[in-house]
């Protein structure tokens, strides 16, 4: 490609694509359902700094993010006001990149070690990650206040408790959902009682409305979606599209160039706007439709899972419509 896109059919596929009007009504609902504080994005699904600033262009000045290397690259930005990186590191030189950097960072810590480590680099600030029934990081709820004064007397200011429903937050029926969300958070108060604080951060896209218990909600997928999210009736529209172009056309059906180094699978497979997925290869989505498409035409294909699609591209274009507005670079990748 020679010269910026200006139109749709000008990309090269497979491609990114950030419908706009969508991406404006996800911020929207989030400003006003949670103002400011009370949503801590989650850059983890989009990577991006540029949708970042939006997020907080929106009110929501504190950031979340999962690596090192999303905290620094929002530091970089100038995004740095309050960062949660809400995941362990013990890598030592990343640790001490977080502490140098030109940003307040607050990790998540959940044992002696972490907290050591986190100390030993340099950084200032932490929250105590609990394991609130996800059953992947997070120390037990009791013990949660002995761990915190293991900080305090390295040196580390204890802001609070983080405990993420992720098993949770995907979950279609809504009672249910509101069940689970429940019980997590009788963990996560608990443990808050013991450690004090101002921060009692946890939650997702999908409980964003049930978690009333937490002070901040870390809600990430909201901004783009996807075909999981799509099922729990949210307010949140579709934004993230995948471009891809028929190279191949048989008897019954026909294939596109988006395959797994496009698209993340782990929650099934992509959704087709025209027509019905059969199934994904490496570079090959293999579809069948009422009306079969000639090669060269195009199709949209909806992830499952925003946050490992995104993973694989290096930018996003903006569209509206059949125009394509501005590209941003999915500028957050790596660890
Ligand atoms: C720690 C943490 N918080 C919050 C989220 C919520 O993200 P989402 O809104 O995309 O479900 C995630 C997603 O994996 C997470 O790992």
């Amino acid at each position: 490609m020679t010269s910026t896109p200006h139109r749709l059919s000008d990309l090269s596929t497979p491609c990114l694509l950030v419908d706009q009007a969508p991406l404006l009504h996800n911020l929207e609902t989030m400003s006003l359902a949670l103002p400011g504080p009370r949503c801590r994005p989650h850059v983890k699904a989009h990577k991006c700094t540029a949708l970042a600033a939006k997020q907080v262009a929106a009110g929501h000045a504190g950031l979340t993010c999962a690596t090192a290397r999303e905290a620094l690259g929002l530091a970089a930005a100038g995004l740095g006001t309050d960062i949660l990186l809400a995941n362990e590191v013990v890598d030592a030189d990343r640790l001490r990149a977080l502490a140098g950097a030109d940003a307040r960072i607050t990790i998540a810590v959940d044992s002696d070690e972490t907290a050591r480590r986190a100390a030993r680099a340099g950084l200032k600030e932490v929250v105590i990650d609990v394991d609130v029934g996800l059953h992947r990081c997070g120390c037990r709820p009791s013990d949660a206040g002995r761990l915190a004064a293991q900080a305090t007397s390295l040196g580390l200011t204890v802001r609070g408790v983080m405990g993420y429903e992720g098993h949770a937050v995907g979950v279609p029926d809504r009672e249910e959902r509101e069940r689970l969300t429940r019980q997590a958070m009788e963990f996560l108060i608990e443990a808050h009682a013991a450690v004090g604080g101002e921060l009692i951060t946890a939650g997702g896209t999908g409980t964003y409305d049930c978690n009333t218990w937490a002070n901040e909600i870390q809600a990430g997928s909201y901004l783009l979606m996807d075909t999981a999210y799509g099922k729990l009736n949210l307010p949140f529209e579709q934004a993230l599209l995948v471009l891809a172009t028929v190279t191949s056309v048989s008897d019954g059906w026909a294939v596109a160039d988006c395959g797994l180094k496009a698209l993340g699978m782990d929650h099934g497979l992509p959704t087709l706007l025209s027509g019905t997925v059969r199934g994904v290869h490496d570079e090959h989505i293999l579809f069948e439709a009422d009306e079969l498409p000639s090669v060269g035409d195009r199709v949209y294909v909806v992830p499952a899972h925003v946050d490992p699609t995104v993973a694989y591209h290096e930018a996003f274009w903006v569209t509206d419509g059949e125009e394509v507005v501005d590209r941003f670079q999915v500028d957050l990748r790596g660890w």
